[in-house]
């Protein structure tokens, strides 16, 4: 019985498509288990670039099938787009993307509701997707919601009109301006949703539970980060679902017992899109400089990521909650030419130094603490063996081990999937 987690321990980005694509080979099943379309996993091979958003990123992978989990939120319209774009790869799509019955629908009104509520909340918004993540979870919650199944029986369409006419009413209560045509946005939901039943829907809790039985290797692929995750994050600066590795239990329908590896990924700095605290964020030439060698801008919605140095007190913090079992450390390429590196270690927080992320982390609270270790020049993009990184950045990682107790087995030198140093 074995079940392996990928989850991101910072803000989200960390490279979960990327390395779901290169360890997929070792899987018989990869499965997502929260989130939707607020995700973009980016996958690089062969000179192609491919942004995913809720289909797992094992697809191009023949000896995969994929498993859209009972926890994700799935946007019809974003999934048919989804399904086009990947049209050129010749995927058997029945075969190998399977959806679960219990993951619930994103409306159309939801996406609404997601930009009525951030207008409202004008300065204080969180800076969503708004992709109608927190407005689906909410009705999910709430015990409203429509989901996968529904659409096998006769009465969805009612069910459909009776949601999206409180939402309507909801919608006109927060007062703000926002345009929409409802018809044509209904047109699209409908036209998607017909696409959407060419797909094979599954009992997902008792296939995966087969699947194991049978002694097939799972996948769980996060996403966004630790500190997006709904309990555990910088709330409200959060998502709707928990990212952690409880998330994978209740997303899927997996028990806790079968759970083995718990991989955690991170940058080798730290970014973050959207509205909330980030410590360590840099606002001078390292962090420009960061987000342009970096690429930092977001896969969903192209917004410029901030950056800034890694955070272990953040991150230490994400490695117990997950309980990661390997760490894999991304982008370290995007750190060459740096004179210096530097890791916030603690923070100076109401007069005090503490090493554990308290209650708050508004910038007003705290100052972090740095340990400035020594940078590498070299270029690590065509580097492909642990021996040939530069010393400063093997001891970079040796310290990060120290600190964290958990070997950081994969060190990422560029998006491709062969850019990829295993230790
Ligand atoms: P995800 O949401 O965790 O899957 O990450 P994203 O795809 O949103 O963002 C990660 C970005 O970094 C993508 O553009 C990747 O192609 C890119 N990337 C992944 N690993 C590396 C790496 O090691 N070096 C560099 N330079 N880019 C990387
Ligand atoms: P992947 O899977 C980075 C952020 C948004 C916003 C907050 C809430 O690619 O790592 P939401 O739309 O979920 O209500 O937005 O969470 N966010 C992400 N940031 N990567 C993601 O996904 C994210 N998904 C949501 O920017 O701050
Ligand atoms: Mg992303």
């Amino acid at each position: 019985m074995r079940v392996d987690l990928l989850l991101g321990l910072q803000w989200g980005d960390e490279g979960k498509g990327k390395i779901v694509d290169v360890l997929t080979k070792d899987y018989d099943i990869i499965a997502r288990f929260q989130g939707g379309p607020n995700a973009g996993h980016t996958l690089e091979f062969d000179g192609i670039k491919h942004v995913l958003h809720t289909i797992p990123s094992g697809i191009f992978h023949e000896n995969a099938t994929n498993v859209v989990g009972n926890g994700v939120v799935i946007d019809p319209v974003i999934f048919q787009k989804e399904l086009q774009q990947l049209g050129r790869f010749d995927i058997d799509f029945r075969k190998s993307l399977l959806i679960s019955r219990k993951a619930h629908l994103i409306l159309p009104t939801h996406r609404l509701l997601d930009a009525a509520s951030e207008a409202a909340k004008g300065k204080a918004k969180i800076g969503s997707t708004l992709k109608g993540i927190g407005p689906a979870y909410m009705d999910k919650t709430g015990r409203n919601g429509l989901r996968v199944g529904d659409l096998e029986l006769p009465d969805w369409k009612a069910k459909y009109r009776s949601l999206a006419d409180k939402h309507q009413a909801m919608i006109d209560f927060y007062n703000v301006d926002i345009q929409y045509d409802l018809k044509e946005l209904e047109a699209d939901f409908f036209k998607a949703i017909e696409r959407l039943q060419d797909l094979a829907f599954i009992d997902s809790e008792e296939y995966l539970y087969q699947a194991l039985k049978s002694g097939k290797k799972i996948l769980a692929e996060g996403a966004q980060g630790s500190l997006l995750d709904i309990d555990f994050g910088t709330y409200p600066f959060v998502t709707s679902s928990n990212t952690t590795a409880a998330g994978a239990c209740t997303g899927l329908g997996i028990a806790p017992g079968s759970i083995q590896e718990v991989f955690g990924i991170f940058k080798a700095y730290t970014t973050r899109v959207g509205s909330g605290p980030f410590p360590t964020e840099l606002f001078d030439e390292d962090g420009e400089t960061m987000g342009r060698v970096g690429n930092e801008f977001g896969a969903t919605t192209g917004r410029p990521r901030r950056c800034g140095w890694l955070d272990l007190v953040a991150l230490k913090y994400a490695v117990r909650i997950n309980g990661v079992t390997r760490l894999m450390m991304m982008k370290a390429d995007v750190l060459s030419g740096f004179e210096t590196i530097k890791v916030c270690t603690a923070y100076h927080y109401q007069g005090k130094q503490i090493s554990h992320l308290p209650y708050s982390i508004e910038a007003h609270y705290l100052t972090p603490v740095y340990r400035e270790m020594a940078g590498w020049k070299e270029d690590l993009t065509g580097m492909t063996k642990a021996s040939e990184l530069p010393k400063e950045l093997r001891a970079y990682i040796s310290f990060l081990e120290e600190e964290l107790e958990v070997p950081i087995s994969i060190v990422s030198v560029g998006p491709d999937r062969t850019q990829t140093i295993h230790r």
